[in-house]
């Protein structure tokens, strides 16, 4: 981490409170004048968004305060089936991706266990090379890391799986009407909230390692509105009370390592009822397109498999690849 970088955490560490800090105080902590804090400040509120509030005689707050991501409140809150396993949290302040993070940690050694997080992305990854909205503070952005013994065949349907683990995270925090689209996002009266993004590296046909990439939208700012092209939302606006970070975070974990024993010795068929319950489009006229082709027909739920079942007038036809998109009409 660069110094500059290192001073910014002090600095909103510090008024992660929400209470006023003097400019004095907050220089004598960085060793810095009270100019070069106003500096650094304002270069703050440029370039992660965080809305600053300077007032005379007061000095500097952040109205309402940081939601701070930390690895002591994370694991406070692990229930002991996680406990038992060998995770590692591994907290950036912003990194350019924690699903590159892991598939470059996984060229060189075992990431099983391995959690990366960050308070920013500078360049989070959706499906197909597009981009993930990652401001500073306020979301989720949570990678696994895990291995896998019979190569990638057995990997079919994890991301369902893993969006039945969200989904039931979401549940337990008491938020209503989370819904999943086929294959990989969930979605909260029609805006997406959350994505998910797999990844595997290694042998095809037996050891590999997988890196499972969630990213939840917890508090969005406003800048949202232009940065992504679709209907979004965020969880805050369906919840009554504050929603701790670390509190999903480790709800999230938790569920994630009770899915993978599970999915590690079942598959996804057991989490296929689970999936077609929370099932955004069932019933409904969509349409699939691939490169080069689309289909039209009627969403019937996934298979055993997780592959989407389409009633067409041909027939019942079931789509595995998920590097195609799913439109309702
Ligand atoms: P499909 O996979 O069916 O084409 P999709 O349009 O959601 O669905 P994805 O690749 O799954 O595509 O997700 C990336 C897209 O998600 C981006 O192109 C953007 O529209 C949207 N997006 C980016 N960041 C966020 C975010 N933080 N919250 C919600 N949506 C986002
Ligand atoms: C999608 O909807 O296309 C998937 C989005 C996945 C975003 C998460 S955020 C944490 C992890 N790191 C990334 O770069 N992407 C995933």
């Amino acid at each position: 981490m660069s110094d500059a970088e290192l001073q910014n955490r002090q600095l909103l560490t510090h008024l992660a409170d929400g209470q006023f800090h003097s400019g004095e105080v907050l220089g004598r902590l960085l060793g810095i004048s009270r100019a070069a804090i106003w500096k650094r400040l304002q270069r703050l509120q440029e370039s992660a968004g965080i809305a600053i509030e300077r007032r005379h005689g007061k000095g500097y707050r952040i109205d309402g305060g940081l939601d701070l991501l930390d690895a002591a409140a994370i694991r406070a809150q692990l229930d002991p089936e996680a406990l038992r396993q060998p995770l590692r949290l591994d907290l950036h302040w912003s990194t350019d991706s924690t699903n590159s993070r892991l598939v470059e940690a996984a060229q060189t050694a075992s990431i099983h266990g391995l959690v990366c997080l960050a308070e920013r992305q500078t360049a989070g990854r959706g499906r197909r090379g597009r981009n993930w909205f990652s401001p500073f503070g306020g979301n989720l952005y949570l990678s696994l890391g895990w291995s896998f013994n019979a190569g990638v065949s057995t990997l079919e349907g994890l991301s369902l799986a893993v969006g039945v683990a969200l989904a039931r995270t979401l549940e337990q925090l008491g938020i209503e009407g989370a819904l999943l689209k086929w294959p990989n996002d969930l979605l909260i009266d029609q805006g997406k909230v959350a994505g998910i993004l797999i990844e595997t590296v290694g042998d095809m046909d037996s050891h590999c390692q997988v890196v499972i990439g969630v990213g939840v939208n917890v508090r969005m700012p406003a800048a949202a509105e232009a940065a992504i092209d679709q209907r979004w939302s965020d969880l805050q606006r369906h919840l009554a009370e504050p929603l701790s970070r670390n509190r999903l975070t480790a709800l999230l974990l938790n569920q994630l390592v009770a899915m993978l024993s599970q999915f590690h010795r079942q598959g996804f068929a057991a989490f296929a009822e689970a999936w077609n319950q929370r099932d955004l489009c069932a019933g409904q006229a969509v349409v699939i397109r691939g490169l080069h082709s689309a289909i039209e027909g009627i969403a019937c739920g996934v298979d055993q498999r997780g592959g989407l079942q389409l009633r067409t007038a041909a027939g019942i036809e079931v789509i595995r690849s998920g590097e195609v998109s799913l439109r309702m009409q």
